[in-house]
């Protein structure tokens, strides 16, 4: 039977950092309400020239490098992004063209923050049924593009980056269980609601949130799809040994694994040095732990998404 691994990871994340006491000099917030309503200390903020494919293109060196593949190995390329590079061609694609690649299938996956689970989930599905054996898995987001910069109830919360891994078929998993959701019908407590038309922006081209109602839904499925990950897999909370949800707001990340019961040290924790980087969120703080060390071969990770969609979804994946 054909299973998918990760076998390398990478991760990007722009130079400049912008921290909320430099957000509190340009408008009326401060770093203590920012701090103590989301966790948030400090984001990374793209320079004028750096795009999504271009942080994806930084973080997919890296995951090649620690798979110890070359590039010309990879037979398909996904890429998670609401922030792409263009309407089209995909951001996949012009990826695929810095990688110095070409011939395999390269596309794009829109699920906003719970792209990066999406893709993986999607990947595996290619490298099981056989068709593929080499998949570029990456979530790259610039949202500070999108964010309108007068609203201090939306702007403080993200920031830039991307995340990549190399998913290869194996014998053994590697992904253990998947789970992907949506509910289309909360399309309007989290959205973008714009676009281009005949040369112009029709609608509104900037993130818009109703936080509170976001926050409800994204601490309840959160809840809900890790414990059926859990059932498919008939495991127990206490064999997880890491919990990597959407980073969005550390009250989200506390709260879901209290109402699992997951102890607090098994909670990776990077919104508060990235803010909400969407797509990138999961795969860079998965990066950081399997660099830091504190993810180990053979650790069973739990990987959640939440976002615009609404959209839900979880990989549990032995390392
Ligand atoms: O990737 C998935 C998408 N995002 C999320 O998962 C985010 C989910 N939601 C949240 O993280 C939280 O709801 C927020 C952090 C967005 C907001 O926290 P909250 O505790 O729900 O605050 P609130 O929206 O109820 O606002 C409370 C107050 C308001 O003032 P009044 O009306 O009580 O006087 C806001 O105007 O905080 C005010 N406020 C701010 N004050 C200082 C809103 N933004 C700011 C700010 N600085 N940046």
């Amino acid at each position: 039977m054909i299973h998918s691994r990760i076998i390398g990871s990478g991760s990007y994340l722009p130079r400049n950092v912008v921290t909320n006491a430099a957000l509190a000099q340009r408008m009326d917030t401060s770093d203590d309400w920012i701090r103590s309503r989301t966790g948030i200390r400090q984001r990374h903020i793209a320079e004028a020239n750096e795009t999504s494919s271009s942080l994806a293109f930084e973080a997919s060196k890296a995951a090649i490098a620690s798979a110890g593949i070359a590039a010309q190995d990879i037979d398909l390329i996904i890429v998670a992004t609401s922030t792409p590079d263009y309407v089209f061609p995909s951001t996949a694609c012009l990826l695929q063209d810095k990688l110095g690649i070409k011939g395999s299938p390269a596309f794009d996956l829109q699920a906003v923050c719970s792209g990066f689970v999406y893709a993986l989930t999607t990947a595996d599905l290619f490298i099981r049924s056989g068709q593929h054996r080499c998949a570029l898995v990456v979530g790259a987001e610039v949202f500070s593009r999108i964010l309108d910069w007068n609203d201090r109830g939306t702007c403080v919360l993200f920031g830039d980056g991307a995340g990549a891994v190399i998913l290869k078929a194996d014998d053994q998993p590697g992904i253990m269980a998947s789970a992907l959701h949506a509910d289309g019908s909360h399309a309007g407590i989290l959205s973008v609601p714009g676009n281009i038309c005949g040369g112009k922006v029709t609608g509104d081209p900037f993130l818009r949130m109703d936080g509170p109602a976001v926050f409800k839904f994204a601490v309840r499925v959160l809840d809900e799809v890790a414990r059926e990950i859990l059932a498919k897999c008939k495991l127990q909370v206490d064999d997880v040994d890491w919990l990597i949800p959407h980073q969005a707001n550390l009250r989200i990340l506390e709260s879901t694994a209290k109402r699992l019961g997951l102890p607090h040290e098994k909670l990776i924790v990077t919104v508060d040095q990235h803010g909400n980087t969407s797509a990138a969120s999961v795969p860079l703080a998965l990066d950081l732990a399997l660099r830091d060390g504190r993810i180990k071969a053979g650790d069973k990770v739990m990987l959640q998404g939440v976002g615009g969609g609404f959209t839900w979804g979880a990989v549990l994946v032995q390392i």
